[in-house]
């Protein structure tokens, strides 16, 4: 492993020559050889800006802008150590050329046929990109119309019970593998937000599980089913919606017992992301909370489904639970008891991808009296998803390849609603979570973990 030249520093007294203190990794990670296939349901919007994004990083037409695996760096050591490699030069991740997508979806279009419907990146692009593009035609899917209601597909599998189509996606899994010669994969739902529902009996256990697969269990959602193939094809899991999808004993009990790891759900972008910013600032000032209230205006085909207020109760669901813990209401009664939390979301076709999130905040200061904050984001929701994904694929394949299994608590940063142990609340707060996933890769590679102490600089 290389880490970099680590420099003396005179200021603080410091020999000049540090001795090259070799780190013991704590987990042996499997190199990243061959390629790594990347399976999507949902050829959308979120899906298409991605792969194009890849293929045209790939060829010089534009940078990884959003990406911690291309982009970031690690600070390693002491301040005074001056180690700072890019994660990707610290942790062995797969190659952006190594990468294959498959995908599917319940219209026929390609990927770039997709991408032109989806109309977040220009035309002039796509077309420089269209051979790779053209060549992703998604399989066949598993839909159910009672957990998407806006969408009426045509490209669905039909025939027999739920189970059938788990093995179905299994077969296609299969087939991909055989196609394109990889030799990994990692699955991350790309799907339209389905329904609201609850776990029930049949989410319990594994047994319970396959028996309502095979009696057609209303309860078991298509988005499980991806969920179930993947798993048992032993490949790790991400989901970039709300659905309850793999947030369920039965399907993380198979991940645990079959040493793969998984992650959720629903990307953090756009306003949330916002949120995660502005609620511990205030938190670490002491400020009080009386309200916030925020809403958007989106008109891409996610809107639409997010139109039907099955799917929104859903998405509303994860983006209310954020300032709650955030805030902590139970231990800061004074502040935060009384907040009035407000999430709406409203499709208007004429900004397409191109989403509108204002939030107003009503805080109050010393003495409690009251001041408001605005914020209007004018962001591009596919634009900020795009490098979650690719971070999270190429994450999950190095959590594999280190032997980590069940939920990975570490990639909360790229979530709304982090899955956790139960029991467990999650980290909301985005800089706790930056923290969290990069003391994970210092301890993959056995460096010490930084608490931000820094008692010794002044000894
Ligand atoms: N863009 C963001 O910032 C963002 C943030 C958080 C979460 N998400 C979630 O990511 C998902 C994708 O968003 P998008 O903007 O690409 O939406 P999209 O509507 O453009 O794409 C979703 C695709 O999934 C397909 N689909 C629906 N059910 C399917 C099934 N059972 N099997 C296979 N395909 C299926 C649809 O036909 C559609 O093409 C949504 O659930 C969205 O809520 C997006």
């Amino acid at each position: 492993m290389e880490l970099g030249p680590r420099f003396p520093s005179r200021e603080f007294g410091l020999p000049e020559e540090f001795p090259e203190l070799p780190s013991q990794p704590n987990v042996q990670i499997r190199p990243a050889e061959g390629k790594l296939g990347v399976l999507i349901p949902g050829i959308g919007a979120v899906s298409t800006t991605f792969i194009a994004g890849v293929e045209a990083i790939k060829r010089g037409l534009g940078e990884p802008v959003g990406s911690l695996t291309q982009l970031a760096t690690i600070r390693l050591g002491k301040r005074t150590e001056n180690r700072t490699p890019r994660i990707k030069d610290f942790v062995p991740l797969a190659s952006l050329e190594d990468l294959v997508f498959g995908g599917w979806d319940i219209f026929e279009d390609s990927a770039y046929e997709a991408a032109l419907k989806a109309q977040v990146l220009e035309r002039s692009l796509l077309e420089q990109v269209r051979e790779p593009l053209e060549a992703i035609r998604p399989m066949k899917a598993v839909f159910e119309q009672d957990y998407v209601r806006r969408l009426h597909g045509t490209h669905i599998k039909t025939e027999g019970t739920k189970y059938d189509k788990a093995l179905a996606l299994m077969e296609d899994i299969r087939s991909f593998r055989e196609r394109t010669g990889v030799s990994r994969c990692v699955m991350i739902w790309c799907g339209s937000t389905e329904v609201y529902h609850q776990p029930t009996a049949v989410h319990q256990t594994l047994a319970a599980f396959e028996e309502g697969l095979k009696k057609n269990d209303p309860d078991i959602a298509p988005s499980q089913i991806y969920a179930y193939a993947a798993l048992m094809s032993g490949i790790p899991f991400a989901n970039g919606a709300p659905n309850l999808t793999h947030d369920i004993p039965a399907l993380l009990d198979l991940a645990r017992e079959r040493n793969i790891p998984v992650c959720g759900k629903d990307f953090k972008t756009g306003q949330t992301f916002m949120k995660t910013l502005i609620a511990p600032g205030l938190k670490a000032r002491m400020l009080g909370v009386h309200g916030w209230f925020s809403t958007n205006i989106l008109g891409n085909r996610d809107g639409e489904v997010l139109d039907d207020p099955g799917s929104f109760k859903s998405k509303e669901e994860t983006k209310l639970s954020v300032l709650d813990t955030i805030l902590q209401p139970h231990l800061y009664p004074m502040l935060y008891r009384n907040i009035h939390h407000v999430v709406r979301i409203n499709y208007y076709p004429p900004r397409g991808d191109a989403k509108e999130g204002w939030d107003n905040i009503d805080i109050f200061g010393w003495l409690g009296y009251p001041m408001q904050i605005k914020i209007d984001f004018l962001c591009r929701d596919s634009i900020l998803a795009a490098p979650l994904v690719l971070d999270l694929v190429l994450f999950l394949d190095l959590a594999q390849r280190a032997g980590m299994r069940g939920i990975q608590e570490w990639l909360s940063f790229y979530f709304k609603a982090p899955m956790t142990a139960p029991g467990l609340y999650p980290e909301h707060d985005i800089f706790i979570q930056l923290m969290k996933l990069k003391n994970t890769l210092r301890w993959m590679q056995g460096e010490d973990l930084i608490t931000h102490l820094g008692l010794e600089y002044y000894d």
